[in-house]
């Protein structure tokens, strides 16, 4: 029997932004970035066309914005995207990739995103959600494709020193 409960899980629904979450995401990014982004900046980001923006809110009821993600839809590259530092590794940042991970097919078939300074320090949450790391000169090119598979049928490649086998459990 298995007592380890495993890193905690939170459950959030994840959305578009809205008008009224505009703070809280700049909230959000500034906890990260530096110099600060400004309201006005985010706004005119989020007034871009093919550039949408999705939240993160606990589906426990509070409501609490807890992570926003933008991302352009014309060439599926993740623009900026953080999850508050309370709620980090607790599975949230993986459940926004997966919302925009479905939105891949086979015309458009990769997820990318390009990492530079402190965005480098994401790249083993990127590879942990199965983006492939280029690396350039300080500069790290993540980037996952579509593999015709649903997000949760993707087998897990087992390493076996040896060939890779594909685990059927
Ligand atoms: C990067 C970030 C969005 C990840 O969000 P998160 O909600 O903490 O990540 P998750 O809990 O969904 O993590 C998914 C997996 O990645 C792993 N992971 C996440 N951050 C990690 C880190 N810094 N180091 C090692 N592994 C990490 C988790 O352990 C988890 O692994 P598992 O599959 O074994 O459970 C968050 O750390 C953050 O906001 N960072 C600051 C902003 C930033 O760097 N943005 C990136 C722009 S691309």
């Amino acid at each position: 029997m298995n007592l380890n409960p495993g890193p905690v899980q939170t459950q959030v629904l994840v959305r578009w932004i809205i008008n009224s979450d505009v703070p809280r995401a700049l909230e959000l990014c500034n906890s990260w970035i530096t110099p600060a982004m400004t309201e006005r900046n985010l706004r005119a980001l989020l007034r871009v066309r093919s550039y949408i923006g999705l939240v993160a809110e606990l589906a426990d009821g509070s409501q609490k914005v807890v992570g926003y993600l933008i991302y352009d839809l014309d060439t599926m590259q993740i623009l900026s995207m953080a999850v508050d530092p309370q709620y980090q590794l607790q599975g949230i940042g993986r459940q926004m990739l997966d919302n925009v991970k479905i939105k891949l097919t086979a015309n458009r078939p990769s997820l990318w995103a390009v990492l530079t300074g402190k965005t480098m320090d994401a790249r083993p949450f990127l590879e942990r959600n199965r983006f492939i790391v280029t690396e350039g000169k300080n500069i790290l090119l993540a980037e996952y494709t579509f593999s015709g598979l649903g997000l949760h049928e993707e087998p897990e490649i087992v390493d076996m020193g040896g060939h890779p086998v594909i685990d059927e459990t």
